[in-house]
């Protein structure tokens, strides 16, 4: 059979990973994380003291960068960088805004793109990001942009953060995702918006089974899954 592709696009904190996830567990897909992939190429950068917003400086790492998707024992994406696992690392705050930056840049996201495509050529998936639905798979079966408010966001961030033992203010955290939504949707190249053919879905007066429920509704009316 034909491996289904299922597109997820948003903005960040919007729930995509938590709900992507479950949702690939349900239906039996691959989830993937390709957020994780360009935090792992922002980690690059700013482990080598490399400014996360200088392209050339950035396109010059490149050709070190060997980046691997690999599932661990746990079920869960693990992102191997150069052979070593950096899953965690790529999680803490400031890696956030290096991502943001270097995903910015042509050359990183033309480097990345084969590697997701391969990805659904040879699994059924639940692909979540900010381009898939427009650029990584314009031929997606089921596309959805999954958005929020920036505060409900920034809120729940605030709840993941402090569960994960390293809280940080409220205001911060408003910032940083306006920031990052400015970023992601005013660059050049393949910038944050929601596909002519995408379902839009915002969670903002949803809880998470509620988010659930509405997003496989919408993938079993297009599936027939
Ligand atoms: O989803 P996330 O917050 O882990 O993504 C980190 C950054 O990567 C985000 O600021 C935008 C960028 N990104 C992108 O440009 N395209 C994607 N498909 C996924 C993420």
């Amino acid at each position: 059979m034909r491996p289904i592709s299922i597109a997820i696009d948003g903005p960040s904190g919007a729930g995509k990973s938590t709900l992507a996830r479950s949702m690939a567990a349900k239906l039996g897909f691959l989830y993937v994380d390709t957020g994780a992939i360009y935090r792992t190429i922002g980690y690059f950068a700013h482990e080598r003291g490399v400014d996360p917003k200088d392209e050339q400086a950035v396109a010059a790492l490149l050709p070190q960068v060997h980046v691997e998707l690999t599932y661990g024992e746990d079920g869960l994406q693990h992102m191997l960088l150069n052979g070593r696992d950096v899953t965690r690392e790529i999680r803490l705050p400031e890696i956030s805004l290096c991502a943001s930056a270097v995903s910015a840049h042509p050359s990183v996201r033309a480097f990345l793109l084969e590697m997701q495509r391969e990805l659904a050529r040879s699994h059924s998936v639940i692909m979540d990001g900010r381009d898939i639905g427009t650029v990584v798979l314009p031929e997606a079966d089921v596309k959805v942009f999954l958005t929020a408010s920036a505060e409900v966001r920034a809120r729940r961030r605030m709840l993941e953060l402090e569960q994960r033992g390293t809280p940080e203010p409220f205001e911060k955290i408003l910032r940083e995702i306006e920031e990052r939504d400015w970023n992601d949707s005013h660059r050049a190249a393949a910038p944050l918006r929601q596909a002519e053919d995408a379902v839009l879905l915002d969670t903002s007066a949803l809880d998470f089974r509620q988010s659930e429920d509405a997003l496989l509704r919408i993938i079993r009316e297009r599936t027939g899954l």
